[in-house]
């Protein structure tokens, strides 16, 4: 834990980020360690996300809502930085009240939007499509859920905080006002100006975006009070926040693969600002890393596994298929000098690695190093393309959960662990591998 550094501080905000390119399974993360803070809240993204959780055997996924949300104690924040899509999150809402037998009334305690959360409207999901498919056989492979043009419409200084909508409800409902369609047709002219497109949406544009306005009504409940120092506030009167990242360290917009990466910042840094809330007020930060990689959408990433055979195997007993698109995710080995990257970014304080129960593998491999023209480094290069050929460490391990009740810590699982803790000592980092996670509920978890 790093030391308080001022006495007014009441209250702390840690960090859980993923390390990877996302799906490294930070909301079961969340979830465990939410017990010990008051509020849970995300700095960042939108339903691009997919964050699943396990409850008393149902299967919950989260898309906009924090990971926090099934605890009785917890407040779940919706911050400034993140951008929201009302009719998914009412339909989040719905499954969270059914799983845990409260009201949409009663779970009015535990979720708190900000005013200055984002919009996506129906716009943004037809104009992520039309992107792509303009892009062609370099399409970034979205999730199609609008976060691209959402973002760029903050930008662009075109779109809506939730505080807008509300602010101007009376007026969208005067006689003088013709509905929300006025400003849609705005901002479709803007994007046929600005891009040449010719894009016309048909009638069901118009149909979505009424029902848009309904569901921004009924997520009123959610947001009145939360102006911009709501937070702050929190924290002055003593309540711990855990910030819950989204997508990963290597989807960051700017530091990411780009550009295969999503469009809001993921790294440590962008947490002050998605949650409108000072440094002085963070703590440590937590990584999140699977001991294999994975990608979802366009774009190789630098150790990802050839062989076909491995890759199924792997893919199919980790159940790597996108919660949020259904599509598969390509697996790839460890690769240290990424993670060293990720970790060096966000200064990681502890590291969780997760998913140590799936290996269906006799051996495994980690990327060791890459080389650049004759040179090998252990650094992420600007841009992937420059990395000539990759070096793989064999290791002849394999390992499986016990079955008898033992520790996995005694399996090969401990030497594979001190492989990744002797090439994080050897680049001078301080991270301290903390935890693995060994299976999907809150409690299959260990120190180490
Ligand atoms: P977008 O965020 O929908 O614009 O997608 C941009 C890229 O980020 C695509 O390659 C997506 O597959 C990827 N991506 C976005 N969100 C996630 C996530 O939560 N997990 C993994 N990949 C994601
Ligand atoms: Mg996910």
């Amino acid at each position: 834990m790093k030391k308080k550094t001022s006495k007014t501080i009441q209250g702390w905000i840690d960090l859980v980020l993923g390390l990877q390119w996302g799906d490294e399974g930070k909301g079961k993360i969340v979830d465990y360690l939410a017990a010990n803070y008051d509020i849970v809240a995300r700095f960042q993204g939108g339903p691009n996300a997919g964050h699943t959780l396990w409850h008393k055997g149902k299967k919950l996924v989260l898309h906009n809502l924090p990971s926090g949300i099934l605890h009785n104690h917890v407040s779940n924040f919706i911050g400034p930085g993140c951008i929201v899509n009302p009719t998914t999150l009412l339909e989040e809402i719905k499954q969270v009240s059914e799983i845990l037998g409260l009201s949409k009334e009663q779970l009015k305690d535990r979720i708190f939007i900000s005013k200055n959360a984002f919009i996506i409207h129906p716009l943004h999901q037809h104009l992520d499509k039309a992107i792509e498919c303009s892009k062609g056989t370099s399409s970034v492979g979205t999730t199609g859920k609008g976060i691209g043009p959402a973002y760029a419409a903050i930008k662009d200084r075109i779109n809506f905080r939730f505080g807008d909508v509300l602010l101007n409800q009376k007026f969208f409902k005067s006689q003088e006002y013709t509905g929300f369609e006025d400003r849609v047709i705005n901002q479709l002219a803007f994007y046929n100006e600005k891009y040449g497109y010719k894009m016309i949406v048909g009638p069901e544009l118009y149909d979505q975006s009424l029902l848009f306005e309904h569901h921004m009504e009924e997520l009123n409940q959610y947001v009145t009070f939360v102006d911009i120092f709501w937070l702050q506030n929190q924290l002055d009167e003593g309540k711990d926040v855990l910030a819950e990242g989204a997508q990963g360290t290597m989807l960051d917009n700017n530091f990411g693969c780009y550009p295969m990466v999503t469009s809001s910042n993921t790294i440590a840094g962008a947490a002050p600002i998605g949650l409108g809330v000072p440094m002085k007020y963070f703590g440590k930060t937590i990584g999140v890393a699977k001991w294999y990689t994975t990608k979802v959408g366009g774009g190789s990433f630098p150790s990802e596994i050839k062989d076909e055979h491995i890759q199924t195997l792997l893919q199919e007993a980790g159940q790597e298929v996108g919660a949020t698109t259904g599509r598969k995710r390509k697996c790839g080995w460890l690769d240290i000098p990424q993670l060293l990257y990720a970790l060096r970014i966000n200064d990681v304080d502890e590291l969780i690695v997760t998913k140590v129960d799936i290996n269906p593998l006799h051996s495994v491999e980690i990327a060791s190093c890459y080389c650049l023209e004759e040179q090998k480094i252990d650094s992420f290069p600007f841009d992937i393309s420059e990395i000539h050929h990759v070096a793989f460490h064999h290791l002849d391990m394999k390992w499986k959960l016990p079955e008898d009740g033992s520790s996995i810590l005694d399996t090969d699982l401990r030497l594979y662990l001190d492989y990744i803790r002797m090439r994080i000592e050897g680049n001078g980092l301080q991270t301290k591998l903390t935890m693995v996670s060994h299976g999907p509920n809150r409690d299959d978890i260990i120190r180490c």
